[in-house]
């Protein structure tokens, strides 16, 4: 039984103030820590205070990226290790925003894995296929060459420590859900290169989150199905109850 992941991804939202004021209206929330694991994800600038904020709950802090390098001249940069200095288990990698916003390569996607699986952080690393790409028909290239290049080179204890999320590029931010069946189509298709790649252990093992337009509304159907393990809320996770409508979905 895989244990459900709900995160929240903050992105470019809320000086230190605002986060801090979302991370205790969530603290005072409830949830069963042992079906669900709740992550929040907020900007660099409000790690340590969202951190304070969450101190004593269950909510686990993530950041949005990260270097693979361990430190030196990148300006601008953060390191696995400051992420998690910074109290952090999880980090998102390679959400699509950075690939189509900062050119990031599966390579690039694959070298941040690898480092995050040098320290104890979860890497949640992003797949999914632009619009364009699906109305060619090349959804199961398109996630093929995604995963197959962030998993280079991971060994199978690695790969069992990564969460996957599915985000169709064009559900992101568009109010334009998947369908809970094509979401479980891809979702069973990435659980099947899993299994090719490191065979039934890993496999089914492995926790695929939903992202795209996901909310407190549309949780429940997406995550009924089989091989749908969790969500990665964006837009629905910058409120309180709406992010904890979707923690709460049956
Ligand atoms: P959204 O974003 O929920 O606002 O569509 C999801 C994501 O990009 O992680």
């Amino acid at each position: 039984m895989r244990k459900r992941i709900i995160a929240g991804n903050w992105k470019m939202n809320k000086t230190v103030s605002e986060a801090a004021a979302l991370a205790e209206q969530l603290a005072r929330k409830n949830h069963d820590a042992d079906l669900v694991e709740v992550v929040v994800c907020p900007p660099f600038t409000s790690l340590a205070a969202v951190r304070d904020a969450l101190k004593g709950t269950a909510i686990g802090l993530g950041a949005q990226n990260m270097h693979w390098e361990k430190s030196g001249a990148y300006t601008g940069e953060i390191s696995a290790e400051m992420v998690v200095s910074t109290g952090c288990r999880y980090v998102i990698i390679g959400h699509s925003e950075r690939r189509q916003y900062f050119a990031e390569s599966d390579e690039m996607v694959n070298r941040k894995i690898l480092a995050a699986l040098q320290t104890e952080l979860t890497p949640i690393v992003c797949v999914g296929e632009l619009l364009d790409e699906r109305q060619s028909d090349q959804t199961e290239i398109v996630i093929n060459r995604q995963v197959r290049g962030a998993f280079a080179h991971l060994d199978d204890v690695q790969a069992s420590r990564v969460v996957l999320a599915y985000e169709p590029v064009w559900a992101i931010g568009t109010g334009q859900v998947a369908t809970p069946e094509q979401a479980q189509e891809v979702h069973a298709f990435i659980r099947s290169l899993i299994r090719q790649m490191y065979g039934d252990a890993v496999a089914d093992g492995l926790r695929i989150q939903y992202g795209g337009s996901m909310k407190a509304s549309n949780a429940a159907e997406l995550l009924r199905q089989p091989d749908v393990d969790g969500g990665l809320i964006g837009g629905a996770s910058l409120d309180a109850d709406s992010f904890w409508g979707i923690v709460k979905a049956e």
